[in-house]
């Protein structure tokens, strides 16, 4: 990975271990920062991508707060990064609302008959109300990722919609690791489909999805887009992105625990596809390992599997220049963005620690999980 420095502390890493590291994440917000400030637009993070509280000392200097899906999330965002809350859920239940309003700038809901139910309360709190809608246009690349896809359940669509005095927002979400381009197309939709009711607005949300921090991703064209349309609307437009802020900030280590032989080689890890790299297997995709490359390019081919006893916990076919060694420490590379969020305790499998590369190249172990997490979670 490009200026990563984990070879310098790799010795002093507990496996499995996530290391964000500080510098990369650093110039990840630089480069959003800067797209703020030359298009105007307000970029807030998605929590459900990437929520280690410990770098938001860091992140809330070039964010202006953080979306949230829920009353866990929207606690995360006031507690620990203290700037704008904005708090979408597809279902807001009537035990959490009243505590999520009271922390939250923006509500934006995901049905009118969630709207009828709730705003109230959330004016009471003094909430921005707004509406996530479905622009029934998207290029997300498979639909477990595709909120715009047949009968998706996320955002009022245009036949269902219908405007509301007090709304001050539309959102839409519609993109997955997805280029200015594919914005371009989705704002066309929404404009086509919603646009009467934007001039009534004081704000609209594009969502997240937007590879921002990816290199080639064209920064020239989202800037234009959204002065263009800040021009034409006279609204305030904000960016959720979760992914572009995690994007190659750091890799999972993990560590071969045994090597065994059944017509290929096979190395067990002290990781999990399952617990710990879930999008592995739901995408699926094929992490970067560093070192390594497609099974048979070098000498040593190995798979590398996980730690349950699930089958098919296998994270794929690599190939080494050496043999692998038991002990040895193997790098898999962005592994920062929807992983831990989503971690499991499947099988009682140790949750990798949390650490943090410092910019001065100090290792900080920030979290190190334990038998209690596991047992808590159970009864
Ligand atoms: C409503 C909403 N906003 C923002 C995001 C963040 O998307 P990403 O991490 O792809 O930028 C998501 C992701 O699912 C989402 O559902």
């Amino acid at each position: 990975m490009p200026d990563s420095r984990i070879e310098e502390v790799l010795d002093q890493i507990p496996t499995p271990c996530y290391v964000c590291e500080e510098h990369l994440l650093r110039r990840n917000l630089e480069i959003l920062d800067e797209v703020q400030k030359r298009s105007g637009a307000k970029i807030i993070l998605a929590l459900k991508g990437f929520a280690m509280w410990s770098t938001f000392g860091l992140v809330k200097r070039y964010l202006h707060g953080a979306t949230a899906s829920g009353l866990w999330e929207a606690k995360l965002a006031f507690e620990e990064l203290g700037k704008e809350v904005h708090t979408y859920s597809p279902a807001f239940k009537d035990d959490e609302f009243e505590l999520i309003a009271k922390m939250s700038d923006h509500i934006v809901f995901n049905s009118l008959n969630q709207l009828r139910t709730f705003k109230k309360t959330a004016l009471k709190h003094g909430c921005s109300i707004g509406i996530r809608v479905n622009p029934q246009t998207s290029a997300a690349p498979v639909d477990l990722y595709n909120p715009c896809a047949p009968f998706s359940r996320l955002g009022v669509t245009r036949e269902n919609f219908v405007w509301d005095q007090d709304l001050e927002g539309l959102h839409f979400h519609a993109l997955c690791e997805e280029s200015a381009q594919s914005l371009q197309k989705v704002l066309q939709g929404f404009e086509e489909r919603f646009g009467e009711f934007i001039p009534k607005c004081r704000w609209v949300n594009f969502g997240g999805g937007h590879h921002i921090t990816k290199e080639g991703y064209d920064r020239e064209l989202l800037i234009d887009l959204i002065k263009d349309f800040k021009a034409r609307y006279g609204v305030e437009v904000y960016l959720e992105p979760g992914e572009a802020v995690g994007w190659q900030t750091g890799p999972l280590v993990a560590s071969v625990v045994d090597i065994v032989h059944n017509g290929i080689d096979i190395a067990i890890l002290d990781t999990s596809a399952e617990a710990h790299m879930p999008d592995v297997l739901a995408m699926p995709y094929r992490p970067q390992v560093r070192g390594a490359n497609e099974p048979g390019k070098k000498p040593y081919t190995y798979r590398l599997g996980g730690n349950s006893c699930l089958a098919g916990d296998v994270i794929g076919d690599y190939s080494f220049d050496k043999p692998l060694q038991i002990g040895q420490k193997i790098i898999f590379e962005d592994m920062i963005h929807y992983t831990f969020v989503k971690n499991t305790t499947f099988n009682g499998i140790r949750l990798p620690s949390l650490a943090l590369l410092k910019e001065d190249g100090r290792l900080e172990i920030v979290r190190r999980f334990d038998y209690c997490d596991y047992k808590h979670r159970l009864s």
